[in-house]
């Protein structure tokens, strides 16, 4: 399978595939979804809830995604690879922006990156895309600034609040971005709001009228057990199987039944001399 490009990702739109995208924080776990098929792998910055043990995605810095991102690169042969801009990192001012993403692309090898907010981020966006960076923007909940919006809620519940939404989208693809992250949306204003954009909308509790999908990868997999959100769908339950495994592991070394003869080394000489 050919690399995905960001022109083959914005290509999608229309075809009639439905983009597929997940995010992954390591080599192994990207490497099996990019194996299983998935379009795009996004090291979003969750990975300070799911991974780091972080309260929000606030405190997540550069640093700590660069480093993850460069693991995920590395396991990836297949799925566009975006890099999640953290909090305070493309704020400050357009030059701070564009540093920062080209890290994203120069050090981490990612395909492109992605960071949160409508209209504010629209000078950002137009400079890194100049500088030669793809950007996908992320609109309605935007778990960096969720304070702001009075916490983790659904957004575009009011005309005036969809409206603004729409304007967000409308100025994000204006300023350059290549395809939009739509959260916590409803169902039939993600539908009018993929049709007013000429680039991929991106849904993560936006309902299914939309270019594409994106979950947490640890949601899917059920395997971050402190909350799970409602427009989640758990397709597995790794934690279980995780906790069955280890304590499987804990009886059999408590009962010397593992390791057995198949998992032991045997001596080729008689060693009992040395007792
Ligand atoms: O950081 C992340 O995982 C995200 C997704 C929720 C889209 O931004």
């Amino acid at each position: 399978m050919n690399k995905i490009t960001v022109k083959d990702f914005r290509e999608m739109k229309g075809s009639g595939h439905v983009i597929s995208m997940l995010t992954a924080y390591d080599a192994s776990m990207a490497r099996l979804l990019d194996q299983a098929g998935v379009d795009s792998l996004l090291v979003g910055d969750s990975l300070g809830m799911v991974v780091l043990g972080y309260d929000s995605t606030v405190p997540v810095t550069m640093e700590e995604m660069l480093h993850h991102a460069r693991a995920v690169s590395r396991g990836t042969e297949h799925a566009l690879v975006i890099g999640d801009m953290p909090f305070g990192s493309y704020q400050v001012s357009v030059e701070q922006a564009i540093a920062n993403g080209t890290r994203f692309l120069k050090e981490a090898g990612c395909d492109c990156v992605k960071l949160e907010g409508g209209k504010e981020v629209c000078a950002a966006v137009q400079g890194l895309v100049q500088a030669g960076v793809p950007v996908m923007g992320h609109i309605g909940l935007t778990p960096q600034t969720a304070g702001q919006l009075g916490g983790f809620k659904v957004q575009g519940k009011t005309m005036e609040a969809a409206r603004q939404l729409l304007a967000d989208a409308q100025a994000l693809e204006e300023a350059g971005a290549f395809a939009i992250v739509l959260e916590a949306v409803p169902a039939p204003l993600t539908k009018i709001l993929s049709q007013k954009v000429t680039v991929p909308v991106i849904g993560i509790g936006a309902g299914p009228d939309c270019d594409g999908q994106v979950l947490v990868i640890h949601d899917m997999l059920g395997l971050f057990e402190k909350f799970t959100p409602k427009f989640v769908k758990q397709y597995c339950n790794l934690a279980l199987d995780i906790k069955q495994g280890v304590q499987s592991y804990l009886e059999e070394i408590e009962n010397r039944s593992f390791p057995g003869k198949e998992h032991s080394f045997a001596l080729e000489e008689d060693f009992s001399t040395l007792l």
